[in-house]
């Protein structure tokens, strides 16, 4: 288990164990692959970041993921990997989230992208993360490097 702070100070917990705070999160996040690059997506509000959001009525997290970048970049997951789980108190409540990798089948156009402005190929991510407001808060603390890690250990790209 890991803990740190996020980009707003609020506490997180990280695990790479199955599912330690809820076997049925509410947010599920998805690191995602296509050929040689990171897809991520620009998000109105927040930036750039891996596509995500919250798990629907009757909706498994597996699901979420899968609609979620479909929503939210135009792909077709290929394959969908559990990574981790982290949990964060923030001020209006706690958030629990699954962490997944995906490869991506296929990458097509579509008219709405959801409250994203759709998919944005990136060949490497920045180092910097922290100080570039490109990117979303979400992209600013250690789940992003630590998911990383843990996913260049166990998969070949
Ligand atoms: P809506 O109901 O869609 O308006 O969502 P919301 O803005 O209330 O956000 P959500 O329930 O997704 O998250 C509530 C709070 O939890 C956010 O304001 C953040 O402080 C925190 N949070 C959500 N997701 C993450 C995340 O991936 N990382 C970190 N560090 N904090 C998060």
């Amino acid at each position: 288990m890991k803990t740190f702070y996020d980009f707003y100070h609020n506490p997180v917990k990280l695990s790479f164990e199955d599912h330690p705070f809820s076997k049925s999160p509410k947010h599920v996040w998805v690191i995602c692959r296509y050929e040689d690059q990171w897809l991520l997506t620009k998000h109105k509000d927040r930036g750039l970041e891996f596509p995500g959001g919250k798990v629907e009525e009757g909706e498994s997290a597996e699901d979420a993921a899968f609609r979620e970048v479909k929503e939210e970049t135009g792909a077709q997951i290929d394959d969908l990997t559990y990574v981790g789980q982290y949990f964060v108190e923030g001020k209006g409540g706690t958030v629990i989230k699954n962490v997944y990798y995906a490869t991506i089948a296929l990458l097509s156009n579509q008219e709405h992208y959801y409250e994203t402005h759709g998919p944005v190929l990136l060949d490497e991510l920045p180092d910097q993360l922290k100080r570039n407001n490109r990117f979303s808060f979400m992209m600013k603390d250690e789940v992003l490097p630590q998911c990383l890690r843990r996913i260049e250990q166990h998969h070949q790209n």
